[in-house]
């Protein structure tokens, strides 16, 4: 039994303000390092006296007959985590010696483990950038075998959030606008992460869009701040945009755990949230994974407990609603049942039992198991393809024969990533100014200014034949940014107080932003230099009010420990950039679509309307007629594709009522990325209004010179269908599918008709259908052989 604690309940906005800087501050800090320990022993030592040891029983059988071994104060111990327990992990629970469970631990997060340094990947913004579940499946993969190898049975990420504002402080941790692109790097990311044996945590469930402004940065902000927020959203845009990704990673990627968020949606806390946890989640979803609080965000005994939070991994220090004798009060006066504590242990047991935790010894914390070579290469392989070319005149890949490069800007020659739980320390660092040094070569003179100075950075500039200049921004959990510029106040701020303690370099020198004014920087370089190439690293779109006088500009997001080899190799050609933008890039700041509106964001005393609906991202932007600076989808190649016609047919297989094709021809002299892109524009009716295009297939595909490539996206009755107040549901009337390369760029048109008569409808289909069926799965590619007339089928398989 846990000892009990007689820990005050804090008052809710004492709680909600102590909560945040105590879990950044304190447990599992990137710089508290857990001792090296062996893999404690198999908690089923013989199936003779623990009868929940018979492996040839289900996990929720097993569960019950461990449960049942368990008197109440075991069950209690087991919902609430022992935050003193942690040793330099982010958690753990308690152990049940008595009946041999072992203590479980836990490990942030989505860029990799927060516990001693790791292995820093790109964030997972570069991530959903390279437009490829495969990487995402290696990603997840990478992290949780770190995780794992750092003693965790659990790691807390990926994080899935969508992208409501660029302003977010936490956008750089998930996979930016788009629900679809959203839910496929969440399979495979999670699919990848329990490839290993870890339990992934999906999070925040739910609406958990924002940091909000105001307060004291960086952890606590007071206007629309997290903790406080209270989201006003109808049920068709959380099914359409913001439930997906979830519900893609319980039905599809079977997540072993959750994670609820802090904010209130509809006026009821996320972790208490019978709507969202207990009717969408369990009912409509039927997860059977373990539900678990944000640190800080469980707030009232009964309310969570009745209402489907099965463990408070903080209990005991942000977090008290799980203290043993509050929930003993709660039974002993009945607002809780001992059937509702049973049912929450057996959901935490099956999990358990169902990824082999009983089966196996603990695992060792001990980095040396780490294969920290392979782990270098995935973070740059990734990198490589997540770098996204926006601008190109002619100046990129680098000339043969230059001879003297100036490296300039705040970025160039330090490590930055976002702060918070998602802060990596890395195990090294190679920056862009490394990374063009040991890919130049002794005949390339580099020359390096910080642009601190910005005449002597353009004076640089000018003595060179080319200038590559590395901007960025700063954002971190717990605020977020005061603007969508290269400028912004709270970069500074944040800056020098966040990233040091998350991973950044700020330590060994002084963080970026201090006072330079990046974008008067980029302009007085590229008035100094005709060849000025513009290197982002930002955790999300950015404002580039220059960018009309460089020629070539690169997002090259938080790119991650090996950042800078991925960066120069990209530079100087030898890998052709195939990233496209999970986010739109604005033209200014009032094409947001919360723009201009307090109630909109960061909300008006703590409450906060989504009332643009599914119109969020690009199909705010398509709503509205607005021409964005890049759109959402869009990245260039040093090659170039012709997208020949879409055509579409019924097929009846599982999960899939209809199959569009396209052919993709390489019209250049080198091999490159296509990223061809499906849309589907669904018909409007009175109360459904709806977006001009919304993503439904994609796929990332390595196209030879000269070649074609057809790609299939396989659609199901998902593809087509909306909620309406009965449930998913396919509208009778016409929809139309477009393909090509960006939101904005797509030559290939097909119709399908749906229960009504479409004109030169390539398929025709009925309305009815399962709607409890996932997303569609992901698109594949083949590779046509030389002399196939395009329009003929599959040659042989292509290798991606
Ligand atoms: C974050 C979570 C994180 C937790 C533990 C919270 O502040 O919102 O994403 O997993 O801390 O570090």
């Amino acid at each position: 039994m846990r000892p009990v604690r007689f820990s005050p309940r804090l008052p809710a906005l004492g709680l909600a303000l102590a909560a945040t800087a105590v879990a950044l501050a304190g447990s599992g800090s990137s710089s508290s390092v857990a001792a090296a320990t062996d893999a404690p022993p198999a908690p089923c030592p013989t199936q003779q006296t623990h009868p929940w040891c018979n492996r040839s029983l289900s996990p929720d059988a097993r569960a019950l007959l461990f449960q049942q071994a368990m008197t109440q104060d075991e069950e209690i111990t087991l919902v609430g985590g022992d935050a003193n327990g942690a040793a330099g992990h982010t958690g753990a629970t308690y152990a049940i010696p008595r009946l041999g469970l072992r203590a479980i631990y836990f490990s942030d997060g989505p860029v990799g483990p927060r516990q001693g340094s790791a292995t820093a990947m790109p964030v997972p913004m570069a991530l959903a950038a390279t437009w490829n579940q495969q990487l995402a499946h290696a990603d997840g993969q990478e992290i949780a075998t770190e995780a794992k190898d750092k003693g965790n049975d659990i790691v807390f990420a990926p994080t899935v959030n969508i992208m409501r504002t660029p302003q977010g402080g936490r956008t750089y941790e998930a996979y930016g606008e788009d629900t679809y692109l959203n839910a496929q790097t969440t399979v495979g990311w999670i699919q990848g992460a329990q490839s290993t044996g870890v339990i992934a945590t999906v999070k925040h469930f739910v609406a958990n869009n924002q940091e909000g402004q105001g307060g004291a940065p960086p952890f606590v902000a007071t206007n629309g701040g997290r903790q406080l927020v209270d989201v006003q959203v109808d049920e068709r845009t959380l099914r359409e945009v913001y439930f997906p990704q979830f519900e893609a990673a319980v039905k599809q990627a079977k997540t072993g755990a959750l994670m609820c968020s802090y904010n209130k949606v509809n006026g009821t806390y996320a972790c208490e949230n019978p709507h969202t946890l207990l009717q969408v989640l369990e009912g409509d979803w039927g997860y059977k994974g373990i539900v678990l609080a944000d640190y800080g965000a469980s707030k009232d005994t009964a309310g969570n407990m009745n209402n489907g939070l099965d463990f408070v991994p903080d209990e005991g220090q942000v977090d008290f609603s799980y203290q043993p004798q509050l929930i003993q009060a709660a039974l002993a006066t009945g607002q809780v049942s001992r059937a509702t504590l049973d049912a929450h242990v057996r959901r935490i047991l099956r999990t358990l039992f169902a990824f082999g935790v009983f089966d196996r010894p603990g695992y060792a914390n001990s980095d040396s198991q780490i294969n920290v070579a392979a782990d270098q290469r995935t973070a740059e392989r990734t990198e490589e393809r997540a770098i996204t070319l926006l601008k190109n005149d002619g100046v990129l890949p680098l000339k043969p024969g230059i001879k003297k490069i100036a490296v300039i800007g705040p970025y160039a020659n330090r490590f930055v990533t976002g702060g918070g739980s998602g802060g990596v320390t890395p195990r090294r660092i190679i920056t862009v100014l490394q990374g063009i040094i040991a890919r130049a070569g002794k005949p390339v003179t580099v020359t390096y200014a910080d642009g601190s100075d910005q005449a002597a950075a353009a004076a640089l500039a000018k003595a060179a034949d080319v200038a590559v200049v590395v901007v960025g921004d700063v954002e971190t959990e717990g605020q977020d940014k005061d603007c969508i510029g290269l400028n912004c106040t709270s970069d500074t701020v944040n800056s020098e107080a966040v990233l040091e303690t998350s991973g950044s370099s700020c330590g060994a020198q002084s963080c970026p932003l201090n006072g330079t004014n990046e974008d008067g920087l980029v302009s007085a370089v590229a008035a100094a230099q005709k060849k000025t190439v513009v290197v982002l690293e930002t955790g999300a779109p950015v404002l580039t009010p220059w960018r009309a006088q460089v020629p070539a500009i690169l997002e090259a997001w938080y790119p991650g420990q090996e950042g800078g080899t991925a960066i120069a190799r990209v530079l100087f050609g030898e890998v052709n950039p195939g990233g496209r933008l999970p986010a739109t890039f604005p033209a200014d700041a009032s094409q947001l679509q919360t723009a201009g509106d307090p109630m909109k964001y960061p909300g008006v005393a703590e409450e906060e309307s989504y009332s643009e609906g599914v119109f969020v991202g690009y199909k705010w932007y398509d709503a509205h007629k607005f021409t964005p600076a890049y759109p959402f989808g869009y990245g260039l190649s040093y090659t170039t594709f012709r997208y020949g016609p879409l055509h579409v047919s019924v097929t009846r297989r599982a999960n899939q009522v209809a199959t569009t094709t396209i052919d993709i021809t390489n019209t250049g002299r080198r091999a490159g990325i296509a990223v061809p892109e499906l849309y589907i524009s669904k018909p409007a009716v009175g109360a459904l209004p709806q977006p001009l295009r919304q993503l439904v297939g994609y796929d990332s595909v390595t196209v030879p010179a000269g070649r074609t490539v057809r790609v299939s996206f396989p659609l199901n009755d998902r593809s087509f269908a909306t909620w309406d107040s009965t449930g998913w549901r396919v509208i009778p009337g016409c929809y139309g599918l477009a393909a090509g390369s960006s939101s904005r760029s797509l030559p290939g048109h097909a119709v399908v008709s749906r229960g009504a008569h479409c004109g030169g409808a390539g398929a025709k289909l009925g309305t009815s259908g399962s709607f409890f069926l996932p997303l569609p799965a992901t698109a594949r590619a083949t590779l046509l052989p030389r002399s196939a007339h395009p329009g003929k089928r599959h040659a042989r398989k292509h290798r991606r």
